[in-house]
């Protein structure tokens, strides 16, 4: 199994170039089942979770043609309408496609996720939702098969603003007869995407950007309802940050490229909180980041436009960097702190009641072996490794590699002594 190998500290110095979103090119990709004309993506990431997802369109029928980084998908022609259990259980946003496929074809079955390292995570919001436009839903030999005389529109309020829930209803209500309304939408930026993506297509979607989103639903049995599209997804919000907070840890001047400031309003402001100096060039669409003496802080996670639980653990990690204490509460997942036994090998000093950390800052931070625990997690001990003093070996990377395109080439092309050995 792979693994990486950090010599730190490191100091960064350069331009690293972010990719495109995997949370926003996963609900698109899950989009293209609504429509039967050819999509056109490109700057699609070289991760695993986009893999997996075109494993999974392709199983249900749908053509690709990979050119590069280009992909061309058409769903003109669907011979199964199931998301089965060995690629599910790899990657929970599988449950993306049952919207769309109820919406076009009146029925799915989609293998039920089960827990994963970070939480339960239970898809009731999904499901409730999709009852109220009426779809059939049954729990059956760990599957989900839903099926639907024809989705109607209905007014829906979300118990939470679920960002997957969100993603499944809008899809699901450009196939409902009528006008969804969905009220205590996710706001997450991926969201608007996903809607831009889908008035490309042709659907008609008002209050995109606030919590109140309105479709108005069409026929899709037909065909030639919709446009040819050609997209790109938004740039990758929390690999951005990821790499800005690396920058901080290690006291780099490091300018982050393709990157949109906006949709990190909260983040930044948090950052120069803890007295980052950054230098932010909105139309540029770059960060430069400069070296800071950072002070500790304190922090809660919450739904966009609050600060991301998925860049928790990296923020965790970069407080060891700053002066004092910092405290940080996580409120989205209830078992989101895997890390800090890893973080703790390394020479973290953390503590944790319930959900909350207290990270004592600066930690003395040496190398040692350390093991990825989930996604952002991973990032968070590649931040800190780089940190430290010393050799860190780095495995089960094969998380990084869900969600980090090509992590360990673009830093070692701005310094880092970072390297991939199998
Ligand atoms: C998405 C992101 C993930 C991020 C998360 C929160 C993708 C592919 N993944 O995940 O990286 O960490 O948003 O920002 O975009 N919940 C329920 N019932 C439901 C649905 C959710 O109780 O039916 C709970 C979850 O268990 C969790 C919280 O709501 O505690 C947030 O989940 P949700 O917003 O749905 O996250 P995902 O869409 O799974």
């Amino acid at each position: 199994m792979d693994k990486l190998i950090i010599n730190g500290p490191a100091r960064l110095q350069g331009r690293i170039r972010v990719s495109q979103s995997k949370n926003a090119y996963l609900p698109l990709l899950a989009a293209v089942l609504l429509s039967d004309r050819p999509v056109h993506f490109s700057n699609l990431p070289e991760l695993n979770d986009i893999r997996t997802m075109l494993k999974l369109l392709r199983n249900l029928g749908v053509q690709i043609d990979l050119a590069g980084a280009h992909a061309t998908l058409s769903a003109a022609q669907i011979t199964s309408w199931e998301a089965t259990y060995d690629l599910v259980k790899t990657m929970r946003a599988s449950i993306l496609v049952l919207g769309p496929l109820l919406a076009r074809f009146k029925k799915a079955t989609v293998s039920l996720p089960g827990g994963c390292a970070i939480g339960t995570r239970p898809i009731d919001i999904h499901l409730q939702n999709l009852e109220l436009m009426g779809a059939k839903i049954e729990l059956h030999a760990g599957h989900v098969e839903a099926s639907t005389a024809g989705l109607r529109g209905a007014h829906l309020k979300l118990s939470f603003p679920s960002v997957g829930a969100t993603e499944n209803l809008l899809m699901a209500a450009a196939g409902a007869q009528g006008i969804t309304v969905i009220e205590n939408a996710a706001l997450e930026p991926e969201i608007d995407d996903l809607a831009h993506f889908m008035q490309a297509l042709g659907v008609k979607i008002e209050g995109i950007g606030t919590a109140c989103l309105t479709i108005q639903g069409r026929d899709l049995t037909t065909s030639g309802n919709f446009q040819e599209v050609t997209y790109q997804a938004i740039s990758d919000r929390i690999e951005a940050a990821t790499y800005l907070m690396a920058a901080l840890a290690t006291k780099s001047h490091l300018v982050i490229e393709n990157v949109d400031p906006a949709h990190l309003t909260c983040v930044l402001d948090f950052l120069q909180k803890m007295k980052a100096q950054l230098v932010i060039r909105p139309a540029a669409k770059e960060i430069e980041v400069l070296p800071s003496n950072l002070v500790g802080t304190s922090l809660e996670t919450s739904p966009y436009p609050g600060f991301p639980t998925d860049l928790q653990a990296q923020l965790m990690a970069l407080a060891l960097t700053a002066e004092g204490l910092s405290v940080i509460q996580e409120n989205i997942f209830e078992n989101r702190f895997m890390h800090i036994a890893e973080l703790r090998r390394l020479g973290a000093n953390i503590e944790l009641k319930g959900n909350i950390a207290i990270v004592h800052g600066p930690s003395v931070l040496n190398g040692a072996p350390v093991m990825c625990t989930d996604l952002r997690a991973s990032a968070a001990l590649v931040i800190a490794a780089l940190a430290a003093q010393g050799t860190t070996e780095i495995q089960r990377i094969y998380h990084l590699d869900r969600g980090y395109e090509h992590l360990a080439r673009k830093l070692a092309a701005v310094g880092a002594s970072i390297e991939r050995v199998s």
